[in-house]
């Protein structure tokens, strides 16, 4: 366990900001703070502190799991809708009383509470990949406070950090886990890259043995893909990209399919959306999905994974969500126990 003093302060906005130690401390002690509110334990670590939570985006599990856990650290989660605020933007996107500056905001809040947690992705942002990533780096900028990010257009660390807890809970080691993130067909082309560039990192960060599946048209940033490879080769483990469920399937200890945007519906990749041909390529991959044929291809012991909400029918049948190699509820339970520990640490 690295000396818990080091996060004080820090702010959660991609695991590529946390070394592979850093990481086995925050699951270390989550897993205490699980332990604790299991029993009924009293830990009151950020008693009367206050976290400002701005959502420009709808949730269930982060949401209720941030709020949650500020009332179990004895502390309060404010939640800040945009539209009821003024809603904060960046130096250029301001509008005259509607607006107000990222930098005043931050300046503002970091005067009243202890941590600012934001989640922003998709419509708020036109869709333009790693504006939202700016938003939240520009919160973190300006704020003298912990800034957590709860969801952005290119990371997701609190699902990745839940998603570890969740395989370490099932393997007891990430050494010699083959981890598979795939791609699955849903009718909605608008989706986020976070949770897969997130769980991509967090696998080849941790060791286990990664394979990305996707068809072609859907890769991920180039920069998350390489640092992959770099994580990858410095813990002497596996990061493969295939193009095929099947295959990348075959032998998996888990399997995440979760559909994520191609890079033709998204500026700056596609400086002029075609969103109609985004939809001819979603639409010829419907067999992209996660049925007891692919479970079997995978084996009696690999375990389902999804951030959750799936788009069941789609991307997964209901026989596999429901069924008993499913753990999609213990990874949205998770949230709440590795964000707790990720804000008693950071917010002390
Ligand atoms: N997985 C996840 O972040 O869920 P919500 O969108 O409900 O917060």
């Amino acid at each position: 366990m690295v000396k818990t003093e080091s996060f004080r302060g820090r702010d959660f906005i991609t695991l590529l900001d946390y070394s592979r130690e850093e990481v086995e401390t925050l699951l270390e002690v989550a897993l205490d703070l699980k332990r604790k509110f299991a029993v009924g334990e009293p830990h009151k670590l950020l008693d009367t502190k206050t976290l400002f939570m701005i959502f420009y985006n709808q949730s269930l599990r982060t949401r209720n799991s941030f709020e949650a856990g500020m009332t179990q650290l004895g502390g309060h989660a404010h939640f800040l809708d945009p539209s009821k605020i003024y809603a904060p933007a960046l130096e250029g996107d301001e509008k005259a009383y509607s607006t107000e500056r990222v930098s005043d905001v931050a300046r503002v809040l970091s005067r009243m509470g202890h941590g600012i947690a934001i989640r922003c992705y998709g419509e708020p942002v036109g869709w333009v990949y790693g504006r939202a990533n700016e938003i939240v780096n520009n919160f973190a900028y300006w704020a003298d406070i912990p800034v957590i990010n709860m969801e952005d257009d290119k990371y997701h660390p609190c699902q990745a950090l839940a998603d570890l807890l969740t395989v370490k809970e099932k393997f007891g080691t990430f050494r010699g886990v083959r981890f598979v993130m795939s791609w699955a067909y849903s009718p909605s082309v608008h989706k986020p890259l976070a949770v897969p560039q997130s769980a991509v990192i967090a696998a080849t960060k941790m060791g286990m043995d990664t394979v990305l599946a996707h068809p072609k048209g859907m890769e991920l940033d180039d920069e998350v893909i390489a640092k992959c490879r770099q994580y990858a080769e410095e813990n002497g483990s596996g990061f493969d990209i295939v193009y095929d469920m099947d295959e990348a399937f075959e032998g998996a200890d888990v399997v995440y399919p979760k559909a994520w945007t191609c890079r033709g519906s998204i500026p700056p990749w596609n400086p002029t959306p075609e969103l109609d041909k985004s939809q001819e390529l979603f639409d010829k991959n419907k067999h992209w999905i996660c049925d007891d044929e692919k479970m079997r291809t995978a084996g009696p012991k690999a375990v389902y994974m999804h951030c959750l909400p799936c788009d069941r029918g789609f991307e997964v049948t209901n026989s596999v969500i429901d069924g008993p190699q499913s753990v999609v509820f213990d990874q949205a339970e998770n949230r709440l126990h590795v964000q707790k520990a990720v804000m008693a640490l950071t917010m002390r």
